[in-house]
């Protein structure tokens, strides 16, 4: 099947973001079965881990889901880089009565073993980000009945996943929550908002685009279709979900966010990233140019972050959500977006009548 004629296919053309840290198989297990479709976000799993949490997805439902990993180098940086960087962090170590922790050896999973996990899971779809994938790998997954989703942040972007035969795009607008999928150019081409970089990745190739980024309600998914997308991708909107593996720091701060809350960071882990604003984003923010590019910024902030969230300390740990992080509702995921969709139909039926049509 094409990925159009999945999309075409479900009930409800919604997908859930992939969430690391937020979300996993539960969540996509009760949004695919509510008739859009679940993403398990298995970016942080180790490649053995894999094929069981598909197998898992795959016993519960005969419905399509989708499994996502961020494509990140294998890196060894300078020990002299690794030290300076650790050396910002201390007196943030210092006050959790912590040592910056040693070197580690390893900054990220082994992408090239979690790609062979997914080949040979044989999930539905893939979705992936941070870079593009070698055509080959492209081809692989194809092979083995798998359609591939790439993310992209610009036009250029777009179309680098078109040139590897993508079966579709997803275009992450700036208002998204989480880490920025850009791999090319970064600067104002990437932090393009959704309503207008829907329709220029639509124009650019010619592939079903899922449009993310700031969709909070069934307005949203009714203006993702209205701007040709061919289904609205959906994450700080599940946050506060049943199933959502949201800490109880996190929740709290999305439960509390003000008007103007969320900023983009490279301070947490040396890729931009959309989060609640707190004290280390706000003291980073002069040297967040200088720490080292995922995954070693974030690699090195990991103990400082899990040992905020054990003193329940919300402004030492990253509390990715986008810009509509405001509307984010509680409620089991299911029911969340069978409301989406009622309001979807309803906003499309005041256009229709403002219209005319
Ligand atoms: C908490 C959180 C974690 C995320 N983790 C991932 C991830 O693991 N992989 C990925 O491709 N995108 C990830 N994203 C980005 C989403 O795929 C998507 O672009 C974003 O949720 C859409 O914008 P919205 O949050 O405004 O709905 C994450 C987003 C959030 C909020």
């Amino acid at each position: 099947m094409s990925l159009r004629g999945l999309l075409a296919g479900l009930e409800i053309p919604i997908l859930q973001s992939p969430m690391l840290g937020a979300s996993d198989g539960a969540l996509a297990l009760a949004v695919s079965e509510a008739g859009a479709m679940g993403a398990l976000a298995a970016a942080g799993l180790a490649p053995d881990e894999i094929g069981p949490a598909v197998a898992t997805l795959r016993a519960a439902s005969d419905r399509p889901f989708s499994v996502n990993l961020l494509i990140v180098p294998r890196v060894a940086p300078e020990p002299a880089e690794v030290d300076a960087a650790l050396a910002r962090l201390a007196p943030w170590y210092a006050e959790l009565g912590l040592e910056p922790p040693a070197a580690p050896n390893q900054f990220a999973p082994d992408f090239d073993a979690q790609f062979a996990a997914v080949l040979a899971a044989a999930p539905p779809v893939a979705s992936f980000a941070f870079d593009v994938l070698a055509p080959a790998r492209v081809k692989a997954l194809q092979a083995a009945g798998t359609l591939v989703i790439g993310t992209a942040t610009s036009v250029a972007e777009a179309r680098a996943w078109a040139a590897a035969g993508a079966d579709g795009i997803c275009a992450q607008g700036a208002e998204a929550g989480g880490h920025r999928g850009t791999f090319l150019a970064e600067g104002e081409g990437s932090v393009v908002a959704t309503l207008a970089l829907v329709p220029a990745v639509l124009a650019a190739v010619d592939l079903p685009v899922i449009a993310a980024g700031g969709i909070m309600d069934g307005r949203g998914v009714a203006a993702a279709l209205t701007l040709g997308a061919a289904a609205a991708q959906m994450g700080t909107a599940f946050l506060l979900s049943d199933e959502a593996t949201v800490s109880a720091p996190w929740r709290a701060a999305i439960e509390g966010a003000g008007d103007d809350p969320t900023r983009l960071t490279r301070a947490f882990t040396g890729r931009y990233a959309r989060g609640i604003e707190n004290r280390f984003m706000r003291e980073m923010r002069a040297l967040e140019g200088e720490v080292p590019a995922y995954p070693v910024q974030n690699r090195l902030t990991q103990p400082m972050r899990a040992a905020a969230l054990a003193a329940g300390d919300a402004q030492m740990m990253s509390l990715w959500a986008g810009q509509g992080v405001r509307q984010a509702e509680a409620g089991p995921a299911g029911e969340l977006v069978r409301r989406w969709w009622a309001e979807a139909k309803i906003a499309a039926q005041v256009v229709a009548q403002r219209t005319g049509a």
